[in-house]
């Protein structure tokens, strides 16, 4: 199965809605973290990215971040009566001021702290539990020693990102660490980290083969053509791919627009989506330095169709 990472700032439901429209292969999208919140209920405007009526493409996981047990269980509640069967919980943020207060990455080096939420969480929640996890916040043993306690726990999987919260997003991947985790693991492991193209798929792969599930992230904003690759399905010419390109991105231009109050934060998220798209072109790095001073809406436009009226697809 493929998955759609969630990444904060792009996978929300404006762009999922929009990706399924014009690509195929993502199975499940988990989205980006919602934190946990006090009270008896969860605000709907609180949960805007995971609301049902905003989500009509691809099934969705939610995901959560945080540990208060009563919190959580309210979560866990209203998203079950929202219809959301399945719940992740994020254990991979490496953000310092989320770490510091253990939340995300920051509590794998508190397993007591893990294993008494999963505890009092577990038998008052509905939902199945899947778990996003890095390796561990200050070394590489850390999820390998809560893995004994997520064995005894029913889990619908466990995602991996082989890193340290330390590195953020940087650095190389742990892929000897995280062998380790799945030889003692007795659930099944998602992977997640730097698939940016078939041939690292295919290594990942044939190096793991009791992995049958694959998380698509930064590589996915890369190549938006990515799932497609990797399952080899269709064969599109370059003509073709700009075509669709073209048209995906018009179409989530005009939905950001309705959703957006000022232009300039239309054009600010437009810009950090052309981070990674930039990566699909030849002269992807031209355009980019070229859209990211642009301030006027208008001339963004014009000046994204030229370049895609002869840009040349590098994927
Ligand atoms: C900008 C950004 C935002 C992210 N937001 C989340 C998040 O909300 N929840 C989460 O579990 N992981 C988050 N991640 C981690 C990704 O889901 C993924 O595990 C990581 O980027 C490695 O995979 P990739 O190389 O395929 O992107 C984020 C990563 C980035 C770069």
């Amino acid at each position: 199965m493929l998955y759609l990472a969630p990444l904060q700032g792009y996978t929300d439901y404006i762009f999922r809605n929009v990706y399924n429209n014009f690509f195929e292969g993502i199975d499940v999208a988990i989205s980006p973290f919602v934190t946990l919140v006090e009270g008896k209920h969860v605000k709907r405007s609180h949960l805007k990215d995971v609301l049902p009526e905003n989500n009509s493409g691809i099934k969705v996981i939610p995901q959560v971040l945080g540990y208060l047990p009563d919190q959580f269980i309210v979560m866990a509640n209203d998203l079950y009566d929202l219809g959301y069967e399945s719940l992740n919980w994020n254990l991979g943020c490496p953000v310092p001021s989320i770490a510091r207060k253990k939340r995300g990455s920051g509590m794998l080096s508190h397993l007591e702290l893990i294993e008494k939420t999963l505890n009092e969480v577990l038998p008052k929640i509905p939902n199945k539990l899947s778990i996003k996890a890095r390796l561990g916040y200050l070394n590489n043993k850390e999820l390998l020693n809560i893995i004994p306690i997520l064995n005894s726990i029913p889990l619908e999987f466990l995602n991996i990102h082989p890193r340290i919260g330390l590195q953020m997003y940087e650095g190389e991947l742990d892929l000897e660490a995280f062998c380790e985790c799945i030889k003692i693991s007795n659930h099944k492991i998602v992977f997640s980290g730097d698939i940016i193209d078939f041939n690292f798929y295919n290594e990942l792969k044939s190096r793991f083969p009791s992995i049958k599930d694959w998380m698509l992230g930064r590589g996915l904003l890369s190549n938006l053509f990515l799932p497609n690759e990797i399952l080899q399905k269709k064969n599109y010419s370059k003509t073709e791919k700009l075509i669709i390109f073209s048209d995906f991105i018009n179409a989530l231009f005009e939905e950001l627009k309705k959703t957006k109050t000022a232009d300039k934060h239309v054009l600010n998220k437009m810009k950090e989506y052309w981070v990674y798209f930039k990566r699909m072109f030849v002269d992807g790095d031209e355009i980019f330095n070229t859209l990211k001073y642009i301030q006027d809406i208008e001339r963004f436009t014009d000046i994204t169709n030229e370049f895609l009226e002869s840009a040349e697809i590098r994927v």
